[in-house]
C-alpha cells in the first residue's frame, strides 16, 4: 500500500485577472520510506503539489488519500491535527523563529500539540545530536548560518514523531557545501528512521540523493509519475 496517493488531482487558482491550472490530472504513489524530489522550471506547479501531497492545501479535484485517509473526508481542523502528528516540514528561508534557542526552536510544535516540557526536551536533544547540532543547543538559532538553521528545521519536523517530511527548495538559500550537507542529513535520517521524504528543487545535481524523480511541466508529470 502507498502511504500517500494522488489521483488526478488538479488545482485551479482563480483571481481577479486570470485563472491559473498550476495541477493538471496528477497522478502519483509515494511508498514508506522513500525520497522523492519534484523538480521542474519555475512555475511548473512544484510547490503547489508539495502543498497538495501534504494536505497544506486542498485540491480543485481528485483525490489525496493519506495512510489510507481520504483527505476530502477530513474537516478543517482534523486535517490540521492529522497534518501535525504525520507530517514535518521545511521550507527555503526564515525557518527558525528568532529570540528562541535551538532547543526552544525544536520543541515549538511539540508545546503546541501540548508534550509535556521534559519529555520534549529529551527528544529534541535527542533530534539536535541527529542533525549534529549538540553542541548549539543554547544558542539564539537566528546566530546559526543558514546550513545549520536548516538543520534546526529539520530537527524539529521530526519532534511529533512524524514519518514524512515535506521540504520546498529546503537547499534554495545554501552554498553548495551546506546543501550537500542538508542533503546528506536527509539520507541519513531516511536511512537510520525510516522517514519518507518529499522535497522540491529546481536543483539537477540533487538527484543523486533522491529514490525516485518527479518532473513536472505545466502542471503535469512529464517523468517518474505514478507508483
Ligand atoms: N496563490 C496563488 N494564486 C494564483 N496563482 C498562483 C498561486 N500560487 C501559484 N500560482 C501560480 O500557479 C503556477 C504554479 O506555481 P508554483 O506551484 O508556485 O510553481 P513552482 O513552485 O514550480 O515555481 C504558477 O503559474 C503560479 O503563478
Ligand atoms: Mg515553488
Amino acid at each position: 500500500m502507498n502511504l500517500l496517493e494522488l489521483r488526478e488531482v488538479s488545482k485551479t487558482y482563480t483571481t481577479r485577472q486570470r485563472t491559473v491550472q498550476a495541477l493538471d490530472g496528477v497522478s502519483l504513489g509515494v511508498k514508506e520510506g522513500e525520497i522523492v524530489m519534484i523538480t521542474g522550471r519555475s512555475g511548473s506547479g512544484k510547490s503547489t503539489l508539495l502543498h497538495v501531497m501534504s494536505c497544506l492545501d486542498r485540491p480543485t479535484s481528485g483525490s489525496v488519500v493519506v495512510k489510507g485517509k481520504e483527505t476530502k473526508d477530513m474537516g478543517r481542523e482534523e486535517l490540521a491535527l492529522f497534518r501535525n502528528s504525520n507530517m514535518g516540514f521545511v521550507f527555503q528561508s526564515y525557518t527558525v523563529l528568532p529570540g528562541y534557542s535551538v532547543l526552544e526552536n525544536v520543541m515549538l510544535p511539540g508545546l503546541i500539540k501540548g508534550f509535556p516540557a521534559g519529555e520534549l526536551r529529551a527528544r529534541a536533544e535527542e533530534l539536535l545530536s541527529m542533525v549534529d547540532l549538540s553542541n548549539d543547543t543554547d544558542m539564539d538559532a537566528v546566530n546559526l548560518s543558514g546550513g545549520e538553521q536548516q538543520r534546526v528545521a529539520i530537527a524539529r519536523a521530526l519532534i511529533n514523531d512524524q514519518d514524512m517530511i515535506f521540504a520546498d527548495e529546503p537547499t534554495g538559500a545554501l552554498d553548495s557545501r551546506n546543501a550537500e550537507n542538508v542533503m546528506e542529513i536527509f539520507s541519513r535520517i531516511n536511512a537510520e528512521h525510516n522517514k519518507t521524504i518529499i522535497f522540491v528543487t529546481h536543483d539537477r545535481s540533487l538527484s543523486r540523493y533522491a529514490d525516485r524523480l518527479i518532473e513536472l511541466m505545466d502542471g503535469r508529470i512529464v517523468d517518474g509519475g505514478e507508483t
